[in-house]
């Protein structure tokens, strides 16, 4: 049902996202139609240092945000005084980047006179599932593969998320990234790898799939991969490791080997997850989530369960404030935010 606004008409939230290196608005409604969306990507700024380098992606927000606002609102063909609520992504990842969205999204529920609402980043991904199915898909499992976390949540709702499982080191994003440097494929490093991967061998190298086997626990961990791919270039204690000359195809194999070890292990906790929480949906989201090999193992490990499986659209994989979506569900909750609403920065952990 649509909570109209006393004018007849749906209501309009504008979304903002800063939590990384993408600078997004969007324009959404109650009905979950997208009327506009703007993504200023900076992986031109940090490609050279191989990964976000945070105070260059907060002072790029800064440059960028006011921009994207005004360009979103342009193509949605809104203004700003049309606007119902705002909301904005607090947490998790860079706490500079995440004050600029948050400034931004308070300075204009003062300036207009309508609620603040928070998102959870992560949170949004999965609802990229629930924007882009145009169906219900909760209750479910999420897994969120992302540069900054690798989590698997059981969501009973919207707004009821339990967090089951986390990386306990790196996230599945930031392996890629730091294996493509390895292999000297670029950054950002995933779909490189993809590529790579494609004329290699997954089988070549046996990398290690850390906690693949324990089924008492639903956590990642990806850090003593990335050294195992850095051994099997070059072993232990090298120092010229960066002058060390890969063939074609042992670049290609050593990628198809790295990716079939991730996608193992993202599958089988997430089968794992749905296993023991009697879920029957699986949604998942984040900027691995375009891997085309993961996709492919999804859909048959989800198949083979029978369990319905969502996979947010490439676009809205990475990030993105359509995803942002997710803050219908407050509004029609009332849970709004006081001004003094503050960014939740840091990696998003389980507590043991
Ligand atoms: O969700 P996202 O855009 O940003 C964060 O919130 O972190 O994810 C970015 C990450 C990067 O690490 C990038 O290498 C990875 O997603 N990525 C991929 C692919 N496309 C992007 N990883 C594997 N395969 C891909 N095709
Ligand atoms: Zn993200």
């Amino acid at each position: 049902m649509s909570e109209s606004s006393a004018f007849g008409r749906p209501l309009r939230i504008l979304t903002l996202e800063t939590t990384c290196d993408e600078t997004a608005a969007a324009v959404v409604t109650d009905r979950l139609e997208v009327l506009g969306s703007v993504v200023a990507s900076q992986d031109a700024l940090h490609r050279r240092f191989g990964g976000v380098v945070p105070e260059i992606a907060s002072r790029a927000h800064l440059q960028r945000i006011l921009p994207v606002i005004d360009e979103t609102l342009r193509r949605a063909g809104v203004r700003l005084a049309d606007l119902d609520a705002v909301a904005v992504a607090n947490t998790p990842d860079l706490a500079g980047s995440l004050l600029v969205g948050l400034v931004a999204a308070k300075s204009l529920a003062v300036a207009l006179g309508i609620p603040l609402i928070a998102i959870d980043h992560l949170q949004a991904h999965i609802y990229a599932c629930r924007i882009a199915s145009g169906q219900e898909v909760f209750p479910c499992v999420g897994l969120v593969a992302s540069g900054g976390h690798t989590t698997l949540y059981r969501c009973a709702s919207p707004l009821a998320f339990e967090l089951l499982g986390s990386t306990i080191d790196d996230a599945a994003g930031e392996a890629f990234d730091k294996v493509a440097m390895m292999l000297g494929l670029g950054y950002p490093g995933g779909p490189a790898i993809e590529r790579a991967a494609m004329s290699g061998n997954p089988a070549a190298y046996a990398f290690p799939r850390p906690f693949l086997h324990d089924a008492d626990r639903l956590d990642f961990s990806f850090s003593g991969l990335k050294t195992a791919v850095r051994y099997a270039i070059a072993g232990p204690g090298r120092a010229d490791f960066d002058q060390i000359c890969l063939s074609h195809a042992q670049r290609a194999d050593l990628a198809a080997s790295f990716q079939e070890a991730v996608v193992d292990c993202l599958v089988g906790k997430a089968i794992l997850a749905l296993q023991k929480t009697g879920e029957k949906t699986l949604c998942v989201g984040g900027g691995v989530a375009a891997n085309r090999r993961l996709r492919e193992r999804l859909e048959a490990e989800t198949q083979r369960h029978r369990v319905r499986l969502h996979i947010a659209p490439l676009p809205l994989c990475s990030d993105n404030a359509v995803m942002g979506a997710i803050a219908v569900e407050r509004y029609r909750a009332g849970c709004f935010e006081p001004l003094d609403l503050d960014v939740s920065p840091g990696p998003m952990r389980k507590p043991r």
